[in-house]
């Protein structure tokens, strides 16, 4: 039985449908309401509003459940590889034995760049930040490499090229900007170890792999494979809508994911937490300042669109956090401060009553800090491990029979219709 929303307009009552998702959610169906009524919708920032159905990743914010295809994160982040899970977002299924060889064969084939691009790379302003470098750098792989995107088999390249070759080009990106010589991929290094190896070998001090480095790294980018429609995922949907290439769409996503807000936090809460040690004062100066409306100062790594309880991903990383430091004997001060900020913070009636907790970027830089990212790779880290992510939706809306161009409206609150002055009648 269909279930119908009655919506009733200047004496006309309009039927809406109700559409329901595998897990319960439900969304009314306004395809219809233009063309029948004349109205649209209104929804800053798209908070009540859904703009595809997907299967690809679910989460519950008020439950802080996290799965994807069906799989609970806390699952993924314990068992299984970023490749794997890489594999699982995109094509739907964790990957056989024989699939994942197979996987790994492609990626670690399509793991150099062509040594054009490091041109590009040299003739970059040296204090520019590695995320504008990274997103054009994508963009520029269309150039290389033309996008092949007809037959599965087509997309399948396309896509193991983009996940190979992003972990070379942002490793290359901090090897230049140090005026350090470009480490190449190694094929008889995992996923994550040869990004690490790619980042930190040098001829003067061979890297050495440390297991514990790299389950963190694989922990860390677990976590951020897929969080569906988030400002970065609807932009490379957006863009794809335009029947873009894949590379633009990313590319864009990435530009998207790089702000304050959004994935750029993790390197704005080192910030914070770096401007409360120097200024040697209580975390409780930032409280009053993240309450203050005249103040535009908010707590970076705490708030979520979405989670209004515990982000399930910044209880793991918290973990890992504390498990990578004692492992290294490394003791870091930022993490007393985060640890004593969240634990006053969640006794603030403020953060409380706006359902403010930490969220994933809150402790993962003190985590990058650790493996020995500089803060300023910070973003580029998400984006690696964001790739399957968007690679997943991407794929998921150019194949949706429903996906149309994106082009919302808008309520126009402007002059109405006048006439053009010439230059010498304006007073
Ligand atoms: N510090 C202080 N106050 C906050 C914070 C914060 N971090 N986040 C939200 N609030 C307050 C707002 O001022 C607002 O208060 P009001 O109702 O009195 O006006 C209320 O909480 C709701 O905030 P909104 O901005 O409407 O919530 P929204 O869902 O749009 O914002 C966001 C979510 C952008 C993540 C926000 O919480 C924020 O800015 N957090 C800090 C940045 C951050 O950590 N971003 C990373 C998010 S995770 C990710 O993208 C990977």
């Amino acid at each position: 039985m269909s279930v119908t929303v009655k919506m009733v307009f200047e004496g006309q009552t309009l039927e809406l449908p109700v559409i329901f998702g595998s897990e319960g959610e439900r969304a009314i169906d306004i395809s219809e309401l233009r063309r029948k009524t004349g109205l649209i919708t209104m929804d800053p920032g798209l908070a009540n509003t859904g703009t595809c159905t997907s299967s690809i990743t679910f989460m519950d914010g008020e439950k802080g459940i996290l799965r994807y295809r069906g799989i609970p994160i806390e699952q993924l982040a314990r068992q299984a590889t970023f490749k794997e899970t890489a594999y699982l977002l995109i094509n739907g299924e964790l990957p056989t034995r024989k699939e994942l060889n197979r996987f790994s064969v492609l990626l670690n084939d399509r793991s150099l760049v062509h040594e054009d691009m490091q041109g590009f790379f040299q003739n970059y302003p040296r204090a520019s930040h590695p995320m504008g470098i990274l997103s054009a750098m994508i963009n520029a792989l269309r150039s290389f490499y033309p996008e092949l995107q007809t037959l599965k088999e087509e997309i399948n390249m396309t896509v193991t090229r983009l996940l190979s070759k992003v972990r070379t080009l942002a490793a290359m990106s901090y090897k230049i900007s140090r005026g350090h010589k470009v480490v190449y991929p190694r094929s008889d290094l995992a996923y994550c170890a040869n990004f690490l190896n790619m980042m930190f070998d040098s001829p003067v001090r061979p890297y050495e792999i440390d297991e514990d480095v790299v389950k963190a790294l694989r922990i860390f980018w677990i976590l951020h494979a897929d969080h569906e429609q988030n400002c970065s995922t609807s932009t490379v949907r957006i863009v794809g809508s335009s029947r873009a290439n894949l590379y633009a769409a990313i590319s864009s996503g990435m530009a998207a994911l790089w702000g304050p807000l959004h994935g750029g936090a993790n390197q704005a809460v080192i910030e914070m937490l770096n401007q409360i040690k120097e200024r040697g004062a209580k975390v409780s100066w930032a409280l009053e300042k993240a309450k203050d409306k005249n103040d535009p100062f908010r707590l970076m790594g705490f708030g979520h669109r979405v989670y209004k309880t515990f982000d399930p991903r910044a209880k793991i990383i918290k973990k890992v956090c504390h498990q990578i430091l004692k492992k290294r004997k490394l003791s870091d001060p930022l993490l007393d401060i985060a640890m004593a900020l969240e634990e006053a913070a969640l006794k603030e009636d403020y953060f409380m009553e706006r359902h403010l907790y930490p969220n994933v970027d809150f402790y993962s830089g003190i985590v990058l800090r650790a493996i020995g990212i500089p803060t300023n790779m910070f973003t580029v880290m998400f984006a690696i491990g964001r790739l399957p992510g968007w690679i997943a939706q991407w794929e998921e809306s150019i194949h949706d029979p429903n996906w149309k161009l994106c082009r919302p409206r808008q309520i126009y609150t402007g002059p109405k219709a006048k006439e053009y002055v010439p230059i010498d009648e304006r007073g």
